[in-house]
């Protein structure tokens, strides 16, 4: 084979990489969307160099010019991507040097290995703020939701059973916190990414005098007070991906959430619930069965929450058993992330569309709610309230419960005199118990769901949406 001098490394090689080699290696097909914060990391370092001395403010210009014109040519699709290259780190820095000859000198006092770790660590800044704002959008889906359905009352659930009645708004308002804790998990990650690597060097940063503090200035890698943060271990700095593997997490944690919110809607939306109906646009119909209408947008969001934990798991593997410090397996730490971020958004969307076309029925969740069973617990209160001790309470309840399945009649269709067979501390006025509205109104205390509460939620919600 004719000697393939390659460009940035190909100093000590007689031949070139084999075709085959090229193709398996390269990673510019999924890692040049990292191009503008690349470029970004490249000014910055530039500016650095000529702060220091180690290039001139003309060079650094003539950098910065054809720094700019490189990434125009990347976002207007001009650019000519060569797999020889590798990556895009590499493309960039070749077309560069095609355009300016100080280019030469940019990669000065820095690797590949600190410019990737501070390329994901702009990326995780700007991924996790864009979720965060995506993850704002549908919550304000939920709390549109709650408001249209205000005066709604449904059961709530345990194991699937209709445990005790809740308002609907006290249901969704249970999603809003899950997404209010992805929410703040998303700012912790973009908290943890703001502390800045570049002058790790390769491994063990560099013997020329370079500014680490004036490029986390310059690329936002600062505090609350504007102090720069910089990374404190040049191997930890290139071989860590600890933030790759929090950012997965986060994301496969509000995957879980959102599967969760649509095994609720699949569930309420069946002709078994019908509690509500979906919008058609998120909805599809069967190519067999001309009465379907399937709730995909809710199984899709089931089926994505799976994939979400794939990629965690890929990056928890991918770093496991690997020496310190950097390995090309790393190379593989961005697929999944990408993936992640991508599908994170796409599913922030897709559930505050679905949302958006929500309707409850009424009618439906009256019946639902309208059993007194549901209130079987209040029942037991009532004698607690009289000084039955409550698991005698409980028990005696449970009578009750039991004599009516036997007559085959609503609990409260029980007469005075058969409940006070059962317990004597059932006075006349048991069956005051079966009032929806006070059983509601009793629910006062803060998260529980009364209607003094749900007001308060409201308001909170609505002003942390604003
Ligand atoms: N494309 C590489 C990656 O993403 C960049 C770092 C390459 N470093 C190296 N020593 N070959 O991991």
């Amino acid at each position: 084979m004719a000697k393939h001098t390659q460009a940035t490394w190909g100093g000590r090689f007689d031949t070139g990489p084999a075709a085959l080699m090229l193709r398996f290696s390269e990673s510019a097909s999924f890692d040049r969307r990292l191009a503008p914060f690349d470029v970004a990391g490249s000014k910055a370092h530039a500016a650095m160099l000529a702060h220091v001395g180690l290039i001139t403010d003309r060079e650094r210009d003539a950098i910065h010019a054809g720094l700019d014109a490189v990434l125009a040519s990347i976002t207007s699709g001009h650019f000519h991507w060569d797999e020889r290259l590798e990556d895009v780190h590499m493309n960039i820095e070749h077309a560069l040097t095609t355009r300016v000859p100080a280019a030469a000198k940019l990669h000065t006092a820095r690797s590949r290995n600190d410019q990737v770790a501070t390329d994901m660590r702009l990326f995780f800044k700007h991924a996790s703020a864009a979720i965060a704002a995506r993850v704002r959008l549908a919550q304000r889906a939920i709390l549109a939701a709650a408001e249209a359905a205000r005066d709604v009352l449904i059961p709530g659930y345990t194991h699937l059973q209709r445990a005790q009645p809740v308002s609907a708004a006290h249901h969704l308002f249970a999603w809003m916190e899950m997404l209010e804790r992805d929410h703040a998990r998303f700012g912790e990650v973009a908290d943890k990414a703001n502390v800045c690597p570049l002058g790790s060097g390769a491994l063990a940063g560099t013997t020329l005098p370079i500014d680490r503090e004036f490029v986390a200035r310059a690329l936002g890698f600062v505090d609350s007070k504007g102090r720069p943060r910089v990374t404190q271990n040049s191997m930890d700095a290139v071989a860590d991906r600890d933030v790759y593997i929090e950012f997965a997490a986060a994301c496969a944690l509000l995957g879980v959430h959102f599967s969760r919110i649509a095994e609720d809607l699949v569930l309420w939306s069946s002709a078994e619930f019908k509690f509500v109906s979906l919008p058609d646009a998120f909805c599809t119909g069967s190519s067999l069965m001309p009465q379907k209408k399937n709730p995909d947008s809710c199984e899709l969001l089931r089926g994505k929450s799976a994939r979400l934990q794939g990629n965690l798991h890929t990056l928890l593997t991918l770093v496991k058993g690997l020496p310190l410090t950097y390995n090309r397996d790393l190379q593989e730490d961005k697929p999944p992330v990408f993936d992640s971020f991508d599908q994170s958004l796409l599913c922030a969307e897709v559930l505050e569309g679905t949302l958006h076309g929500l309707t409850f029925n009424r009618e439906r969740c009256a019946a639902a709610v309208a059993d007194p069973a549901l209130l079987a617990t209040d029942l037991a209160d009532y004698l607690v309230a009289r000084g039955v001790p409550f698991r005698k309470a409980h028990h005696a309840v449970g009578a009750v419960v039991a004599l009516a399945e036997r007559k085959g009649c609503a609990l409260n269709a029980l007469s005075w005199a058969e409940v006070k067979k059962i317990h004597g501390s059932f006075g006349e006025d048991w069956a005051s118990v079966f009032d929806l509205g006070r059983a509601l109104a009793a629910r006062k205390g803060t998260g529980m769901p009364g209607p003094a509460q749900a007001s308060r939620q409201f308001a909170r919600w609505s002003k942390t949406l604003a």
